[in-house]
């Protein structure tokens, strides 16, 4: 390898297929971290070394380690798990976690502050209702999501057989992750072609995300992502094919113009017996021509950027040898979930439940974990985590359905009224998360409460209106997409982005920087009294903050960055 790749691809290169010195890093009892390199190589294996950031000015005072633990993200395909599986992770987090379940904006679980010594014993117990966590977290094809909207049943079960066929088919194959976590016998290393045929030795330049939307749903953001299949319907009931998008991504650095978040494009149209192999092919051809100098250029979006999307389609379709048709017509309504109940197969039904920004726990407000188990230990359904952090109970049999809902309401599950507060997601952000310049779940539950006292002001309260906040600019909770975007400085301190689509297909602009939680409420109520006075009818507040000229609309990629208006230019 040359002496111009990351230090990150000759860890990865060094690892022996991600092992590195993880068991033995394991075995030391004196710290609770683990060293530099592995720290890099655990989150192949699903995993984050992170600290209690509250607690490091005392821990500083007493000259004591950092208060260390792990966070570890389950791979859960379409976020669909059994009442087995929901059960056991939930006792989990009782068990060797800090007491919540964290449901992401990809569909998965997160549970945090296990310590090091419980590894093992935790990953045994995930194991043990048949998941597991290789490939959540690292420079791999992440967790697969499928739309979790179950109104198109026909469509989402081929979406989820779709969706779980691709996780299967890109997960890396080293034995590294049964070895160093479930006891599993040592294999020797074998040749490259035969431990990871599909990733090889270096495994990718950046991490990979692959979604499978089914319309009028775009839960999933499927904009915001490196590859999407995108469900047509035959108009039978059933699935003519997919579209395919590629490039879209969202992370970018503050002050950093050449990164920026991008909105996927469209490749194709291809056959279900071809998506397999398309997505292979997505997959080696970003292997090959991503970036591995430069971390912060080596998502796919870039090499698209780079190379242009007809060279990446030419080259996907010599390896994958199968032909791309023109993308088919398709349209999106909305981003969000459907909230409350609705009429699934054989007199079943699916009741969606509103989780303030994915955490679930038991506190004095609500016992909402609590409250899950009581549902879980009678559902004979499933549990589908939605791309909104948000939880479906699935399948519900007739004689539940009014216990459900008892015990749901009991526990603040059901939806709020508040439009804003429906569409709202957040990331982890503090105290965990190490690249938090700000706070973000721990905060936009109030900032939330001031603004619904804004929008009653104007008679806007049952509006949807897409707000999204995240701690710092790498864009975990997908702001870049929301209508309100809130992307944090510094402590205390946010970017404001406006602008996007209500659909989830165009991207949304800087409006102004560094403002403060009262410089928030200002800014964003003098924008609902216009929107609320000057609307036209069924205009969406995204298309309205650019038509009345807060912002300019932004198109892809590059654009993202240009025409932001300064205060003088802006209208006030
Ligand atoms: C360079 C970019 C990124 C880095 C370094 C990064 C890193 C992290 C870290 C450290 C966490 C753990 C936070 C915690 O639980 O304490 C996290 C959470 C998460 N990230 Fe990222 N992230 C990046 C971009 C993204 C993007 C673009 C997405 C999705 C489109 C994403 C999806 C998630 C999800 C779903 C979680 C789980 C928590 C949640 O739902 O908010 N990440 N990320
Ligand atoms: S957006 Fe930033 S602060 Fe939020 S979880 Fe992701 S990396 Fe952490």
């Amino acid at each position: 390898m040359t002496d111009t790749v990351s230090r990150n691809e000759r860890i990865k290169e060094a690892s022996d297929y991600l092992r590195g010195t993880l068991a033995e890093g394991l075995r030391d009892e004196i710290t609770g971290a683990i060293v530099e390199d592995d720290q890099q190589l655990v989150k192949f294996h699903g995993m984050y070394l992170q600290d209690d950031r509250d607690l490091r000015p005392e821990r500083t005072r007493k000259k004591m380690e950092k208060a260390f633990a792990f966070m570890i993200r389950v791979r859960i395909s379409g976020g669909v798990l059994s009442p087995r599986q929901w059960l056991a992770l939930e006792q989990i987090a009782r068990d060797y976690g800090n007491g919540t379940l964290r449901l992401t904006t990809r569909q998965t679980v997160q549970l945090h502050g296990i310590i090091k010594s419980n590894l093992k014993a935790t990953l045994k117990q995930i194991d043990g209702v048949l998941l597991n966590s290789i490939a959540a977290c690292g420079d791999v094809n992440r967790n697969v999501m499928c739309g979790a909207n179950p109104e198109e049943s026909p469509a989402h079960a081929a979406a989820l057989a779709l969706a779980r066929a691709i996780s299967d088919h890109l997960t890396p194959r080293t034995p590294a992750y049964r070895e160093i976590w479930l006891d599993g016998e040592k294999i020797a290393g074998g040749e490259e072609e035969a431990v990871e045929p599909i990733y090889g030795k270096t495994y990718l330049p950046r991490k990979f995300k692959t979604v499978v939307a089914v319309p009028p749903a775009n839960d999933v953001d499927i904009f915001a992502h490196d590859l999407g299949f995108i469900a047509i319907l035959d108009g039978k009931g059933g699935i003519a094919g997919w579209n395919v998008t590629v490039g879209g991504g969202m992370g970018m650095t503050h002050g950093e113009e050449d990164t920026y978040p991008r909105t996927a494009e469209l490749l194709g149209f291809c056959a279900t017996q071809d998506a397999l192999r398309i997505a292979e092919a997505a997959v080696t051809v970003q292997r090959d021509w991503g970036d591995r100098a430069n971390r912060k250029h080596a998502r796919l979006k870039y090499t698209i950027e780079d190379r242009g999307l007809d060279a990446f389609r030419a080259e996907v379709v010599r390896r994958a040898a199968v032909l791309l048709q023109e993308p088919k017509p398709f349209s999106f309504t909305s981003t969000g979930d459907r909230y409350g109940w609705s009429d699934g197969k054989d007199g079943r039904s699916h009741l969606t439940l509103f989780v303030q920004n994915g955490r679930l726990r038991d506190d004095a407000k609500a016992k909402q974990l609590s409250a899950l188990r009581r549902i879980a230990q009678s559902h004979d359904g499933e549990f589908r985590i939605t791309p909104n952090q948000n939880l479906i109970v699935a399948n519900i049999a007739p004689e539940r359905r009014t216990e459900f809902h008892w015990i749901a309401q009991e526990a603040r599950l059901l939806a709020p009224w508040s439009g804003l507060r429906r569409n709202s997601m957040a990331c982890v952000a503090l105290p965990t998360c190490g690249l938090a310049l700000a706070e973000s779940e721990r905060y936009l539950p109030d900032l939330m409460t001031a603004l619904d006292e804004r929008l009653a002001a104007h008679a806007l309260s049952g509006d949807d209106i897409v707000i999204r906040m995240t701690g710092c600019p790498n864009g975990c909770a997908r702001p870049y997409l929301a209508e309100i975007g809130l992307v944090g400085k510094g402590p205390g301190r946010y970017n404001l982005y406006l602008g996007a689509a209500f659909d989830g297909s165009r991207l949304n602009k800087l409006y102004a920087e560094d403002l403060d939680h009262a410089g928030i409420v200002a800014a964003l109520d003098h924008m609902f009294a216009a929107y609320a006075a000057e609307r036209q009818k069924g205009e969406r507040f995204g298309d309205f903050t650019i038509r009345a000229g807060f912002v300019a609309a932004t198109g892809n990629g590059r654009d993202f960055h240009a025409n932001v208006r300064r205060p003088a230019q802006r209208r006030a």
